[in-house]
């Protein structure tokens, strides 16, 4: 970034509240002061609350319909100007609500300074931001669904297909892939439920706080909130123009979903790996080397979990602005939105980089089954089978599971390739049904209990799925 020179006294700037002072602020009041570099992305949100603004001013009288008709053409043309990147933001206008007011005036004249009797910058920024997130909410809400359909049309593929499942990234029991899928499914729908239940406690109007105190102007809170469609007006006007609870939660809320982001991607990232070699990621979201020709990398996937830190810090800043700041506004409040900006917009990437990565992998079953075989994955199934069958109590049967592991791994087989036997040399009682539970599709197959491994029962946990985040 390149400083001004301090040393120059501005004399060009002019500012809004320019009467009070004799001289205009130094270059670098200038500079930090200013956020139209971020806070021009407010502009929508901006111009269409000064529009119900100005209406409602009109309806009660507080300008005439004339006036109000001029302020709204004029605003609809800056839009129109911003869109098409035909609008020059000026950083000494300090932020998209002096940009947009100052052109105001520059198309319409002086009426352009009636919009802020009643309102401040301060109720302003608070409604644009409320409104932003709301559609920020909205538009993440659709690519969370966007990937919980994903996940679930690959878990359907997958019902029956076989892997090791893992405690402490150690085999622990052979799961089907389509199972574990749709764990998955269920974060990013606590995800998606977090979000909207943001969405409603955020859906409140602070215009006509003004700057704290309220407005003696006779306005109507009402009007503006059904033009925005907010739910109501806030019901505290110093709370209204100091509350950023709403950025705390979205940002907590987008740190909980980048962990859940962040997490998938690692299991890509394993499964990827030579070792694993469960899943190959198409040629569309995969990476070159520069020097090791025979590369192909899960940069996607990497990155997806990478920017899960930026989203954490994000929260981690927020919260430390907040802390401690007395009521009612303060300027540090302007430090809300690059944080949030650059999360919703890091956790947007990442998750279409998932649903790119998701949509088009491919699952190689023969080497998700050949692991999901070894690690002794059957030895509860095996312990289960002592309980049921010779009505051993569980702690005994695990100890005795326990044992015929050891002794498999002694002889360096896996447990069915043991024979009767050793099994016997044991537990004299045990006699070769055994070997039923033994195999990874019989010990999947039998896991029915709600929720759980078995086909039968992924199956019927999709058909919920889609039921309850699909529709
Ligand atoms: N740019 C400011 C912000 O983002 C707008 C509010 C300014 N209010 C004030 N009293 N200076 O918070």
């Amino acid at each position: 970034m390149v400083h001004k020179d301090i040393t120059k006294e501005n004399k060009q700037s002019s500012t809004i509240w320019g009467g009070r002072f004799n001289s205009k602020p130094s270059a670098i009041m200038e500079e930090i002061n200013s956020s139209i570099s971020f806070d021009k992305r407010l502009f929508h949100e901006d111009i269409i609350a000064s529009i119900a603004h100005a209406q409602m001013l009109a309806k009660q009288n507080i300008i005439s319909k004339g006036e109000g008709l001029k302020i709204i053409n004029g605003l609809k043309r800056i839009y129109k100007e911003i869109e098409k990147g035909k609008f020059n933001f000026k950083t000494e206008l300090e932020d998209i609500h002096m940009n947009i007011e100052s052109r105001l005036k520059e198309i319409i004249g002086d009426t352009a300074g009636k919009l802020h009797t009643a309102r401040s910058r301060n109720d302003q920024v608070s409604t644009d931001l409320r409104l932003w997130v709301r559609n920020a909410i909205s538009i993440l809400d659709k690519e969370l669904k966007e990937l919980q359909k994903r996940l679930i049309v690959l878990a359907e593929r997958n019902t029956s297909t076989i892997m090791p499942g893992y405690t402490h990234l150690q085999n622990a029991q052979p799961i089907t892939f389509g199972h574990h899928l749709l764990a998955y499914v269920e974060m990013f729908g606590r995800d998606r439920s977090r979000l909207i239940d943001c969405s409603k406690r955020l859906n409140i109007n602070p215009l006509g706080s003004a700057a704290l105190a309220g407005t003696a102007f006779p306005i109507d809170r009402q009007s503006t909130t059904k033009e925005l469609n907010f739910t109501s007006p806030t019901t505290n006007s110093i709370d209204a123009v100091s509350d950023r609870d709403f950025v705390i939660e979205f940002l907590s809320i987008s740190a909980i979903t980048s962990i859940h982001i962040s997490r998938l991607s690692e299991e890509i990232v394993i499964w990827c790996s030579d070792q694993f070699n469960f899943i190959k990621l198409s040629d569309k979201f995969s990476t070159g080397s520069s020097i090791m020709p025979q590369k192909r990398n899960p940069d996607a996937a990497e990155l997806a979990r990478g920017k899960s830190g930026r989203i954490i810090g994000s929260l981690m800043s927020i919260l430390v602005v907040l802390k401690g700041l007395p009521l009612s506004y303060s300027k540090d409040l302007q430090e809300d939105k690059e944080g949030l900006f650059d999360s919703f917009d890091s956790l947007y990437i990442c998750i279409k980089a998932c649903i790119g990565m998701i949509s088009d992998v491919t699952i190689n079953k023969e080497k998700m089954l050949e692991a999901s075989k070894h690690g002794y994955t059957t030895a509860t199934d095996l312990a289960d089978w002592l309980v049921k069958e010779l009505k051993i109590p569980f702690r005994k049967s695990h100890e005795i599971s326990g044992r015929i592991v050891k002794l498999a791994e002694k002889n360096n087989c896996l447990l069915h390739e043991l024979p009767l036997d050793s099994f016997k040399s044991i537990e004299k009682k045990i006699n070769n049904n055994v070997f039923k539970v033994l195999s990874v599709e019989n010990s999947v197959k039998s896991k029915i209990s709600y929720g759980g491994t078995s086909p039968k029962e992924v199956l019927k946990q999709i058909k919920n799925a889609k039921r309850r985040f699909l529709k």
